[in-house]
């Protein structure tokens, strides 16, 4: 016999304070944030779905493996249980822990980015974009068509255009692109993901013109259940061995732990080639830290490890996709709009569909995050003209989608909390006409959406 509803596979062992607040304190709490949801204090926050970045709860074994750190500068027992942990699942040749994933993005193309060097992607993050550009290299996207169309249900939409790759690859010439990437799960394209036989595809491809292939895999475990959820001949696989065979089509990945290894903090690098890893660890040194915590405490180190282990089970994986796809279902049950089909993390409101009245440069989906604050007291992120539309240039050009991602933060939230935020949704959607858009009086040179400054146009 099987049951409908969803069991959190876990019992709550430790508990935080939501603060209630009212539609007219938010109202005013928004305002003060100039309108931008970054700036809120978390505490004026009912449910927080801005990220699932370090975000989420640690289990009580990791934090028992905190009081195992051991603070050692150099050579500390926790770096290696922490480089066992990572190699157990990603074999590569060299572990570089780092603070967070963009400060191994920060290394990685500060060693191989560049002017006139090219990244293909199946999409950047923005940080990994940010720190393309910031090397003066240029960031590519080449992700399939139906990646770019919120409505279509195709299992994979993380998936490379291998076509397309192949005749950049060839445009361009292979000595200008000194690394291609491939983001698993896609989060920006709606945290859909990429399939085994395209990781094979994009792989064979880079060997076969002799460029190397990193992963940015900060949500490798929510796409190796997708595999095998999905894809034919992997459903009797177990986890760990999908990801280590994604593990075994790369040359190196980039790593944000604060998404699937169930951390507050933490990321890598991790490569094959000893002479790029000495160059690595030689900027690692400069900006984060000895080659044996990098930009971690050890006790951090020892979290992550546990963390890992955890991360792959089974138990936890199917209630996670299952948990946010019971988000995203119900959402479209209530006729809202959203990126289908429902991503491993977050779920997306395509907020373009939601608010056709809402020109994409006055921002749908900042009046969108907006208004779920108000009503609600939720906090989601805009991913749209916001996030993407202010070019290196200066110009301004409407982003493909304009989504709402209502990120879920991991072991975090149970389902009435859920069913919380599926109530708000469906009142702010009865109320869509009314919503106005808005401008940016004040933004910074990149990266504008964490700290640009809003104001509704009426
Ligand atoms: N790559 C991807 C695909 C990401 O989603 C993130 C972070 C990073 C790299 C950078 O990692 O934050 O540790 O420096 N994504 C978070 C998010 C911030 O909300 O999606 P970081």
């Amino acid at each position: 016999m099987s049951f409908k509803t969803i069991i959190e596979p876990f019992r709550i062992h430790s508990v935080a304070p939501i603060r209630m607040t009212t539609p007219e304190q938010r109202a005013g709490f928004i305002a003060d944030a100039g309108y931008n949801v970054f700036s809120l204090r978390s505490d004026d926050v009912l449910i927080d779905l801005l990220t699932d970045s370090g975000t989420g709860a640690m289990s009580r074994n990791q934090w028992a493996a905190i009081q195992h750190g051991d603070e050692s500068y150099a050579g500390s027992p926790s770096w290696e249980i922490f480089r066992d942990a990572v190699q157990n699942l990603f074999p590569f040749k060299h572990v570089i822990p780092t603070h967070q994933g963009r400060a191994a993005e920060k290394i990685l193309f500060t060693a191989l980015g560049g002017k006139g060097k090219f990244i293909p992607n199946n999409t950047h993050f923005d940080t990994t974009r940010a720190n393309v550009e910031y090397s003066g290299a240029e960031a590519v996207d080449f992700v399939i068509a139906e990646g770019k169309d919120a409505a279509n249900l195709h299992p994979f939409k993380g998936n490379m255009d291998v076509q397309a790759l192949e005749d950049f690859i060839q445009k361009v010439g292979v000595a200008n692109i000194p690394v291609v990437m491939m983001t698993i799960t896609n989060n920006s394209g709606g945290g859909q993901p990429v399939s085994l036989a395209n990781l094979h595809a994009v792989s064979d491809l880079c060997k076969k013109y002799g460029l190397p292939l990193f992963l940015d895999a900060c949500r490798f475990a929510e796409n190796a259940w997708f595999i095998r959820e999905r894809e034919a001949g992997q459903g009797d696989r177990d986890v760990i061995d999908i990801v280590r065979e994604i593990a075994s089509l790369a040359d190196g990945m980039t790593m944000s732990a604060k998404k699937d290894p169930l951390g507050n903090i933490g990321g890598w690098l991790a490569l094959n080639d000893d002479e790029l890893a000495g160059v690595c660890r030689n900027l690692l040194i400069l900006t984060e830290g000895f080659p044996t915590y990098g930009g971690l405490a050890g006790r951090d180190l020892e979290a992550l490890a546990v963390g890992l282990t955890e991360i792959v089970s089974h138990d936890y994986l199917k209630y996670r996709i299952q948990s946010t796809a019971y988000l995203g279902n119900a959402l479209l049950a209530g006729g809202i709009p959203v990126v289908q089909p429902i991503g491993g993390h977050a779920v997306y409101i395509d907020a373009k569909a939601l608010l056709p009245h809402i020109p994409a440069l006055q921002y749908p989906g900042q009046a969108l995050a907006v208004e779920l604050y108000k009503v609600g007291g939720i906090r989601g992120c805009e991913i749209g003209t916001v996030m993407f539309g202010k070019k290196p240039d200066g110009t301004e050009v409407p982003a493909t989608m304009e989504l709402v991602r209502l990120a879920i933060p991991r072991r975090t939230y149970t389902q009435s909390h859920i069913d919380y935020v599926i109530e708000v949704c469906l009142a702010v959607k009865a109320n869509s006409e009314k919503l106005t858009g808005y401008r940016i009086t004040k933004e910074p040179p990149a990266l504008r959406h964490f700290t640009a400054i809003f104001e509704p146009i009426t």
